[in-house]
């Protein structure tokens, strides 16, 4: 939309203030167990003695949800819309609540440090609340890989289950991949990468309390600074928080550390386009220290590190995009 007057600014403003406190008013209720208050139907007023607020606020933050088409208002009564219940309760309902975490807190970092003077790219969020939730985010997506991409490339699945199954995790952050692939892939053993020291700390906390310290070891090491040879079945390159000559080098060291017929997942998230959601991928990506490349281009860049069957995929719907290389058998 071309924006030629004044009003038309006044228009663009209130609509974005609109989506603002719509996004905002469903984190609060998520945060708040609103939607699962209301199974079975009910109204306001139970709503909010459920939840622990004013009738008031409880039927505000409803009436937000009625217009988002999350839930519907038949008489005083208030009920979660079938899609809502589908994926907003039960075990989506913690997937979703990272998702509105991560970006809540990471959008509100944006704007408090362009206020103070100090906006920088870069993932240097050391507040374990704001790991927590961008690790979370990765639940989800790794157990679609492991159940649509992982068996349909030649080897992985068997290599992923054998008694001497191993992955690499490079930049383990919080440890929620590692753990989940433990979870998925009952034998397999991890080394997790993470330089951060409150990450690492946070890590091996998660870790611990899933009881699986025997099976992820945390190594406060870099990507560049990595000498494995031949010893993974699958390494995760999360290149979206790297910058391109990390990835360039990275890929040729994550080459070596294969073994041969192991496979490489690289994450994307740039979208192509000009559009708002496009623009929108691209700051993220910048924002998270990575160069923001289409999954196109990171395909390029990991077969000119070597890797053959180079393909791009990824969970339908998903923001992540998935490269996978493997290294020749
Ligand atoms: C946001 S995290 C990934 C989240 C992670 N999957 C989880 O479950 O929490 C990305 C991590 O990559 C790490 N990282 C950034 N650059 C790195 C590098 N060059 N080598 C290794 N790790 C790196 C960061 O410290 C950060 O913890």
């Amino acid at each position: 939309m071309q924006i030629q007057t004044a009003q038309d600014v006044q228009r663009l403003m209130a609509g974005l203030i609109d989506s603002t406190w719509a996004f905002s008013a469903l984190a609060a209720a998520m945060e708040l167990g609103l939607l699962d208050a209301l199974d079975p139907a009910c109204s306001a007023a139970d709503a909010a003695a459920k939840t622990g607020v004013t009738t008031d606020v409880a039927r505000a933050l409803l009436d937000i949800l009625v217009s988002l088409g999350l839930t519907q208002r038949e008489g005083d009564r208030y009920q979660a819309t079938l899609g809502a219940s589908q994926s907003l309760l039960e075990a989506q309902r913690d997937d979703v609540l990272a998702w509105l975490r991560s970006t809540h807190f990471q959008s509100r970092g944006l704007v408090d440090a362009a206020r103070h003077g100090s906006l920088q790219a870069g993932w240097i969020h050391t507040d374990p609340e704001i790991l927590q939730a961008q690790g979370r985010t990765g639940r989800a997506p790794i157990h679609a890989m492991a159940a649509q991409v992982f068996p349909q490339l030649p080897g992985l699945e068997d290599r992923l289950r054998s008694p001497d199954a191993t992955f690499l995790d490079v930049g383990i952050g919080v440890g929620i991949i590692s753990i989940e692939m433990c979870r998925i892939y009952p034998q397999l053993r991890v080394v997790g990468l993470e330089p951060g020291e409150v990450q690492a700390a946070e890590a091996r906390r998660n870790i611990a309390a899933a009881s699986l310290e025997d099976r992820i070891e945390v190594r406060p090491q870099r990507l560049e600074e990595l000498t494995d040879r031949e010893s993974f079945d699958l390494i995760y390159l999360p290149q979206v928080f790297m910058p391109i000559e990390v990835v360039r080098d990275g890929l040729s060291r994550v080459h070596r550390a294969l073994r041969p017929g192991g496979w490489v997942f690289v994450l994307a998230i740039t979208a192509p386009g000009e559009d708002l959601h496009a623009s929108t991928t691209r700051l993220l990506n910048v924002m998270w220290g990575g160069s923001p490349l289409l999954a196109e281009e990171v395909a390029d860049v990991t077969r000119s590190a070597g890797f053959e069957s180079v393909q791009v995929g990824g969970p339908p719907g998903s923001l992540m995009k998935s490269i996978m290389g493997r290294r020749s058998v």
